[in-house]
């Protein structure tokens, strides 16, 4: 741990980046922690935007009340290209010192990770990052607030269209978001009995899809679910819905679920993972971290350098791909 004597009287929270279930919850238990321990809070609105406008304000106990259940953040968030400045980002540090704030805590992925360490090495302004994306992709940390909900809304989905594709024997191919990462069409694959993924990154497996699908068929499946990650721009499943229908005159429907993934009441494991990361992160600020991550990791939290988070989580498929087809013959 990198030691500071300085003592922390004031912080700001904000978030960046997407949105995910469960910020809400952790704006609130960093300002309630804070608060409770004297410390003043400041939200800052609109991402590292927001920081850059000054549109910075004060935080009081009801400021967060009947928030934790909120989906979306209630200081609303902004991807901000801008901050890849250098000279941006000391107009920033030159704003927080005009507001007397010590620390800060950023609740986002692996975008504005990269934007806090920079503001920390250039201006050793004392940053805590708290990860928050539903993609689950961050390095350093097992999850990330906001997949498990994510997930949750994209079971339920899915669900729904099982119901209607096993009334028409029709197969259809789900969309999900996860960008680059392939972990919530997995988990989702898994817990809606899908007879496919198709993962992110991967060339498609057009003689296994067709193969699984046909057999499924054979074997009287009165219906085909086949999720696909969206991998770095969404729309994929039109291209697959082309070659399938081109190539192998199969047809299928296609259902790209986007932003409603990101919305929504956060499940219980969110609030709880946000809420135990808000009260870490402030903790964290008072026992001297400097720059560093509440990662949650073996099942419990713990404080990870900021710049072993700053990638993307190092995906291992092999096993969830094979218990969804072990279980989708
Ligand atoms: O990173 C979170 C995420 O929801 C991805 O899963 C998705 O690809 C992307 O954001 C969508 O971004 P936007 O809301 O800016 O279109």
């Amino acid at each position: 741990m990198e030691a500071t004597n300085r003592a922390i009287k004031s912080l700001a929270v904000m978030c960046s980046g997407g949105d995910s279930p469960g910020m809400n919850s952790a704006v609130r238990s960093v300002v309630r922690t804070a608060i409770g321990l004297g410390i003043e809070v400041f939200g800052i609105y609109h991402g590292y935007s927001g920081l850059l406008e000054g549109n910075i304000h004060k935080m009081g106990l009801s400021s967060v009340s009947n928030i934790l259940q909120r989906g979306g953040t209630i200081l609303d968030t902004s991807r901000c290209l801008e901050f890849h400045t250098p000279e941006i980002r000391q107009e920033a540090a030159h704003i927080l010192a005009r507001k007397h704030i010590d620390a800060l805590v950023v609740i986002g992925g692996n975008g504005s990770f990269a934007g806090a360490m920079a503001l920390h090495q250039e201006h050793q302004i004392p940053i805590i990052g708290i990860p928050g994306t539903i993609d689950n992709d961050i390095a350093g940390t097992e999850y990330t607030i906001g997949f498990n909900t994510a997930v949750q809304t994209a079971v339920n989905a899915v669900d729904n269209i099982r119901d209607t594709a096993s009334a028409h024997s029709r197969s259809f191919l789900i969309e999900v978001m996860g960008r680059t990462a392939s972990s919530i069409a997995l988990q989702v694959g898994i817990c809606t009995g899908a007879e496919y993924v198709v993962l992110s990154n991967h060339e498609v497996d057009y003689e296994q899809l067709v193969a699984d699908i046909t057999h499924g068929v054979a074997r009287g499946k009165t219906s085909s679910i086949i999720i696909v990650a969206e991998g770095e721009k969404s729309g994929l499943s039109y291209q697959i819905k082309e070659e399938l229908s081109n190539r192998y005159q199969i047809d299928v429907h296609v259902c790209i679920l986007g932003h409603i993934q990101r919305g929504g009441r956060p499940t219980v494991l969110d609030r709880y993972l946000a809420s135990s990361m808000g009260y870490a992160a402030v903790n964290a600020l008072c026992g001297g971290y400097q720059s560093h991550v509440t990662a949650f990791n073996k099942g419990a939290i713990e404080m990870v350098p900021l710049e072993r988070c700053l990638g993307k989580r190092e995906e291992i498929t092999g096993p969830e791909m094979e218990l969804l087809r072990a279980l989708a013959i």
